[in-house]
């Protein structure tokens, strides 16, 4: 949550590679965004609206250059959305600007013990840590040793991922990080920092990763970084082999509808990158033989990342036999169940960056369990620190709402659960043909993708006004009514449900009433039936049905009807229609689809 980028270089356009860097950061944060540039002379400006980076660049004047600075995307934790709360902040003589992705647990506490005269202009934790660089750079300490002071003095429980400038080093950045994501991105006459590879493609393609505890101190043409030990340490940069336009939304009105639209592709990728031509599949001998000697797996996720797994759950069990918990992360690392003597666990995150993920597999790494990550981004945090990683292969998913994602993790699961049970001789394996059957997805969701303007008639003609609605299913339509409705509810606000559609009468029918849109996904033939009587049940009492069925199991009237897949894969279909629906529903209402409220792409806090 919340993006940084910085750039110390030789040119006056430092104002131009902050704001390009901002748009391609908007995903992690957006409701208020700010800049602070210097020029070799020393001339300084700071320009912050609460708002989007459009509003931000409607503020710049052809006077605000420089060759130096620091700019934010703020996803608001400390304090409303406001022009004060917004970063860069800066400490009361006016000297330190500080740009911070995190929160600081003990902010409270700091400012109560060193900073009682300060007088504070915003409500955030952040300013309290740039407060205390100037406190530390009062008593004597070079510009370093003050943030560095202030760094000892923030505690455990804290996340961050600073930016500092001194106004009195114009050409200087400081850096700092710990648990929130930071790289250094390494140019010819320049240096910059960022949240993500992303914000600085256009510039570089070459990157450093910072680990926990780095401080590093950057010129346009050196990169000093002291790890959290104190040494000086030299890291080799990466090379990130993505095109900057690959973010880009080309035709496309927004980032959601092209990243739905991109399913079918990404599906042929996955086959591409994990399957051989005879059909065999390509997978890290090293994991598969840890993931056949654990007892149960464990898959930890967030959100949409989460559902994903409990699909993975049906996988693992249905075709590798191994026993499969899935659990919330935010949830598992504070109250951990009881383990199994070998536990295998799988972390799932589009973004590999997620907090509440992260604070899971520290434990996790402490306790010497070991551990994969499925995830969309190279060299993110979880990748980098799990024992092994398995790519998404779906190209930058930027729409908050998670689409492509979902169903490559799905993909990825599948191919993954099937070699696994494959090693083991396990009969549903060896039947289950994942490269015809990866090819048969993909026709299927080009057909749902390209049946979009019917879905989208059903959207404007039952979901329209709607306050709220159900999804509905059994098995594993019941984990795809879970992800249908977290996509209906992020993009259009409307109080969406997924139920087990045989648990409705055990109380939710209750709300039901005349017109209550419910949408029942039928594809699982043997809980069909009782699904369908569940239909029968609310319809009686008024709903408004949709019908998502596949087409062996399709009767009359029924409003979408998917191709037929194998049965195990039928999430990666289903979602298709359910993904429309919302992105329409959206639209329809007049919503900023692709940045819904209060929500933003990365979840870098607890
Ligand atoms: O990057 P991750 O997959 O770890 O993110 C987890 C959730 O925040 C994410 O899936 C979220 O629920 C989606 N953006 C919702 O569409």
């Amino acid at each position: 949550m919340c993006g940084i980028v910085g750039i110390t270089g030789k040119n006056d356009n430092a104002v131009a590679v902050l704001i390009n860097g901002l748009e391609k950061l908007e995903y992690r944060g957006y409701d208020s965004a700010g800049i602070f540039v210097t020029d070799s002379q020393g001339q300084a400006n700071l320009v912050k609206v609460k708002g989007r980076i459009a509003d931000l660049k409607d503020k710049l004047t052809p006077d605000i250059k420089g060759n130096t600075g620091i700019g934010h995307t703020r996803w608001a934790t400390h304090g409303v959305p406001s022009e004060n709360n917004a970063h860069p902040h800066y400490s009361e003589n006016g000297r330190f600007f500080l740009v911070h992705n995190g929160v600081i647990g003990n902010f409270k506490e700091l400012k109560d013990k060193y900073l009682a005269d300060v007088k504070f202009v915003s409500e955030t934790d952040t300013e309290v840590v740039v407060q205390l660089v100037e406190h530390f750079s009062n008593e004597g300490l070079t510009t370093k040793e003050a943030f560095k002071k202030t760094l000892s003095v923030i505690d455990a429980s804290s996340s961050y991922a600073f930016l500092l400038m001194d106004k009195n080093e114009p050409g200087t950045l400081y850096a700092a990080k710990s648990k929130s994501p930071l790289l250094i991105a390494v140019g010819p006459d320049f240096n910059g920092v960022c949240s993500d590879a992303m914000a600085m493609l256009k510039e570089t393609h070459d990157f450093i990763e910072l680990t926990d505890g780095d401080v590093v101190v950057l010129t346009a043409s050196s990169i000093d970084i002291e790890d959290k030990d104190g040494n000086h340490v030299d890291r080799k940069p990466f090379h990130v082999d993505q095109d900057a336009s690959a973010s880009e939304k080309g035709a496309y009105e927004h980032y959601m509808l092209k990243e739905i639209d991109e399913q079918p592709a990404v599906m042929r990728k996955i086959a591409s990158a994990y399957l051989n031509e005879d059909g065999s599949i390509n997978i890290d001998d090293a994991l598969l033989k840890a993931m056949n000697q654990s007892d149960r797996l464990y898959i930890v996720a967030a959100g949409t990342s989460y559902h994903a797994g409990l699909v993975g759950h049906e996988l693992f069990e249905k075709l590798a036999h191994i026993p499969t918990e899935v659990h919330v992360a935010s949830e598992f690392g504070y109250n951990m169940p009881l383990l199994s003597e070998k536990p295998f666990f799988i972390f799932l995150s589009q973004s590999g960056e997620t907090a509440d993920s992260r604070q899971v597999l520290v434990q996790v790494n402490e306790l010497n369990y070991p551990s994969l990550t499925i995830t969309n981004v190279a060299n993110s945090t979880l990748s980098r620190e799990a024992d092994y990683t398995l790519l998404l292969h779906a190209g930058p998913e930027i729409a908050v709402a998670s689409t492509k994602a979902y169903t490559a993790q799905i993909a990825v699961e599948a191919v993954l659960a099937k070699r696994l049970g494959e090693i083991k001789g396990i009969k549903e394996a060896a039947q289950f043909d994942i490269k015809a059957d990866l090819t048969t997805v993909a026709n299927a969701m080009q057909t749902m993708v390209d049946e979009k303007h019917d879905i989208e008639a059903l959207a404007k003609q039952n979901l329209n006004t709607t306050r709220n609605a159900f999804y509905i299913g059994r098995a594993i339509d019941y984990d795809t009514a879970i992800e249908a409705a977290l996509k209906l509810k992020e993009v259009s606000y409307v109080q969406t449900e997924g139920f087990a559609s045989g648990e409705l009468k055990h109380g939710t029918i209750a709300l039901i009433e005349e017109g209550t849109p419910v949408i029942a996904i039928i594809t699982d033939p043997k809980t069909a039936a009782h699904t369908r009587s569940n239909v029968q049940e609310v319809i009686a009492r008024g709903a408004n049905v949709i019908i998502i069925t596949s087409e062996s199991l399709a009767q009359p009237g029924d409003q979408i009807v998917l191709p037929d897949v194998n049965p195990l894969l039928t999430p990666l279909v289903s979602i298709v229609p359910a993904q429309l629906l919302a992105y329409y529903t959206s639209k329809q209402r007049g919503y900023d689809v692709d940045k819904p409220r209060n929500l933003a792409k990365s979840v870098t806090v607890e």
